[in-house]
């Protein structure tokens, strides 16, 4: 193979933003040749240009595609990445990976049977040079022992004409969660690919706090590290003009990200160290103030696409492994259950019981939806946090 042809399913704002790019070429040796969707209006455009499917399992069983992106609402990624690794297609799957961990542990699970086939997650934040800057700062232990995590991620305000544009939108049975599994699962990611998992958390999630929704729409969290780090994680879809403000502690400095600028103030010695040595007692480490300069990705989507084509041909490692995908669900999932059952929760969580409390919501849901179209073309504004 010297192309890979490739096929998107859900042809919504995010398939038709993957679509366009990729006809524009901006991913070399990818072509897509087919297209799918279950809203028939959303293919007419790309009728002269690809194939068309209105059923996803015809695409994947066509001998027109060698890889699928799935950009379906949430509970379809398993089902359609199963079906699809299945046929020896290989699959990239919009985040989250799986609707929650027990259907992520489901995709896994096919996947590890399957090592020839190559499984990326869209999680585009990997390849932004803000985040990659920070982890290297991590990894290479120039901020020292990471002691404490702020994380305010509150500019994900959403409109009621957004929960409005889709029936799967901030239900439980459409979509499994509110701001924690869809907005903010970027960051969540991004925090566990730059500091690890937590070993325990607390969530207090509010549900339908400043929308007409059933799911969470403001949460603050807990999280408590295996080094005894701890972190405080709050996002929201409803406060405006809401923050981004990463805060990393460690014992060698602290790291500060908000407004477009990384500041690290960086201690000339190990603060514990400095505490222990020091004969004056109100005395703190001297600090050097760096700024880190860096710049923005240039179509961030198209870079991991173009990484998971240079995996289906070269052999490349990825930058984002579909598997990876479930500690962003599984966190996700334990912010929000700790809160439903008024109770911290030690990691990893238990999937059947999140699953099983998902099902009870979904099963006393009385929320009725009004699902209004609305316009997509500021979109891709949305994207860059
Ligand atoms: N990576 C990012 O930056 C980013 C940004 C936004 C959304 N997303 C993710 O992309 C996915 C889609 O979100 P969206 O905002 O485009 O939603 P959307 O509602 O705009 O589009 C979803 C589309 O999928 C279609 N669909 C539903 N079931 C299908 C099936 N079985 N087969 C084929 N098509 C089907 C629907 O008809 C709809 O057109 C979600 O997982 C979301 O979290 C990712």
């Amino acid at each position: 193979m010297d192309k890979v042809r490739i096929g998107i399913a859900g042809m919504g704002n995010m398939g038709q933003y993957h679509a366009n790019y990729l006809m524009k070429g901006e991913v070399a040796r990818a072509e897509l040749t087919a297209v799918c969707s279950t809203s028939p209006h959303k293919l007419t455009s790309y009728e002269d240009k690809v194939q068309i499917f209105s059923d996803a399992e015809a695409m994947i069983r066509s001998g027109s595609i060698d890889a699928i992106l799935i950009a379906t609402p949430h509970y379809q990624h398993t089902s359609l990445g199963i079906a699809a690794i299945e046929q020896g297609i290989h699959l990239m799957v919009e985040k989250p990976i799986s609707a929650h961990k027990a259907d992520a542990e489901r995709l896994i699970a096919v996947a590890e049977k399957h090592p020839e086939i190559i499984f990326g997650g869209m999680f585009q934040l990997r390849t932004e040079p803000r985040y990659l800057k920070l982890k290297q700062l991590i990894a290479s232990g120039e901020l020292g022992e990471i002691v404490r995590m702020n994380w305010i991620i509150t500019d994900w305000y959403r409109t009621e004409a957004y929960y409005a544009s889709g029936g799967w939108r901030a239900t439980w049975k459409g979509e499994g969660g509110g701001v924690l599994l869809n907005q903010c699962l970027h960051q969540l990611d991004a925090l566990q690919w730059m500091i690890g998992m937590p070993k325990r958390v607390r969530g207090f999630a509010q549900l339908g706090r400043f929308h007409d929704i059933e799911v969470e729409d403001n949460v603050t969290a807990y999280l408590e590290y295996p080094n005894g780090a701890t972190g405080v994680f709050i996002s929201s879809t409803g406060e405006a003009p809401g923050s981004n403000r990463l805060e990393l502690a460690g014992t060698r400095g602290k790291v500060v990200l908000e407004n477009d600028r990384i500041a690290f103030t960086r201690n000339e010695s190990c603060m514990l160290e400095h505490s222990r040595t020091s004969s004056i007692g109100f005395s703190k480490p001297e600090v050097w103030d760096v700024t880190i300069p860096f710049g923005n990705a240039t179509l961030p989507h198209a870079i991991l696409m173009r990484n998971f084509v240079e995996a289906i041909l070269d052999g490349s490692p990825l930058i984002a492994p579909g598997k990876e995908g479930i500690h962003s669900v599984e966190l996700a999932n334990v912010l929000l259950y700790s809160s439903l059952v008024d109770q911290s929760i030690d990691m990893p969580m238990d999937s059947k019981a999140f699953e099983d409390k998902l099902q009870q919501l979904i099963a006393n849901s009385t929320h009725e939806k009004k699902v209004v179209e609305i316009s997509g073309e500021d979109f891709a504004s949305s994207f860059n946090r």
